[in-house]
């Protein structure tokens, strides 16, 4: 009975090890036949129930297949160690890899690093201010007077009586006035607010650089050649271009620079309300009251300032036809940058 006993379990074994290819299902197996209640320790506690003549025969026979089974169990757990170390260093060199996402700077952001540079290389330094500015710096200083019609020129988002969210980046020419003497030549880039209807040429939130110089003997030429020098690197050469006189209450003179359209390149469009002109920036000589308030001497010193929204600086140059389109976060319009 035994001998059948030990012939089944001898083949139920083979069959098992074959379908070995883990630890996991090694230590299962050793489970099965060699621990201390498996099929092997089964078959010895049987021997003692067999006959003083049987159990020399059978206890060799027993032996004898613990023997097979051990050593069948030790070579295979071999095999399965050495391999398993394999396969985890084993590097596939030829997969597809994972590719990283990389990000972009958003379209207004290389604008304003471009106009940057531009400036920078003309000699400018670089100044920012506050978006929650006080109605003193925003227009009392920059020569609005109180009840001035001016004042109407820009919508404004009042937070109290006396602050506001800044109209423009302006007021940022009377803080680094304040804190500076001449000479000063900075441009200052920043975020402005202002409560119109919304629609595709104007935003409640925008962007403006500013721009000051203000030292002995400024000149209005001056201005025009830093303003043409920067148009051109900034939208080619054989840039068109034309000064027209305008009016801002913290410059005099005042003028409007305009560029030839882009999409008619003069010849009269919608866009350019059939002038053949798109105005850029606002631009001027650094009014004397301005000085009188930031305690410049309008005797001693003359300068000139300018003004440019950035997203129509970009509008222009790229041909977007909405301004709403550079808050959307659509990714089909920002991965065309
Ligand atoms: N602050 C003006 C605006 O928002 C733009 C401007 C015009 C700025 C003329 C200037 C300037 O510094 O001289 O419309």
């Amino acid at each position: 009975m035994i001998a059948d006993r030990i012939k089944n379990i001898k083949s139920s074994f083979e069959i098992d090890i074959e379908k070995i290819n883990s630890p996991k299902q090694l230590e299962d197996i050793r489970i099965k036949y060699l621990s201390r209640n498996g099929l092997v320790a089964g078959l010895f506690e049987e021997l003692k129930s067999v006959s003083k003549e049987e159990k020399p025969v059978l206890g060799k026979e027993l032996n004898t297949f613990r023997t097979f089974v051990t050593e069948k169990f030790n070579s295979l757990k071999e095999k399965i160690d050495s391999n398993s170390g394999a396969s985890e260093d084993k590097l596939d060199l030829t997969l597809p890899g994972i590719a990283n996402e990389i990000g972009r700077k958003h379209i207004l952001t290389q604008t304003l690093d471009e106009i940057r540079a531009i400036f920078k290389g003309m000699g400018f330094s670089v100044s920012e201010g506050p978006e929650i500015e006080s109605d003193y710096n925003n227009f009392e200083a920059l020569n609005f007077p109180h009840d001035h019609p001016a004042r109407d020129m820009q919508d404004t988002f009042f937070l109290s009586k006396n602050f506001l969210l800044r109209t423009h980046t302006s007021p940022v020419q009377i803080r680094v006035m304040e804190k500076n003497e001449p000479p000063v030549r900075v441009i200052m880039p920043g975020r402005c607010y202002r409560n119109e209807a919304v629609s595709s040429r104007s935003f409640c939130m925008f962007h403006q650089v500013e721009g000051l110089y203000v030292d002995t003997d400024v000149t209005f030429s001056e201005l025009k050649g830093t303003l043409v020098g920067f148009a051109k690197q900034f939208y080619g050469e054989d840039l068109k271009y034309r000064f027209r006189p305008s009016f801002f209450p913290f410059t005099e003179p005042s003028a409007e620079m305009d560029i030839t359209c882009f999409l008619c390149h003069g010849k009269g469009c919608r866009v350019c309300k059939m002038s053949g002109w798109l105005e850029i920036l606002g631009c001027g000589m650094v009014d004397p009251n301005v000085f009188k308030s930031v305690g410049y001497d309008p005797e001693k010193y003359t300068g000139y300032a300018f003004g440019m929204g950035i997203e129509r600086i970009g509008l222009l140059k790229y041909n977007i036809p909405d301004i709403r389109i550079y808050f959307e976060n659509d990714l089909r319009f920002l991965k065309q940058f």
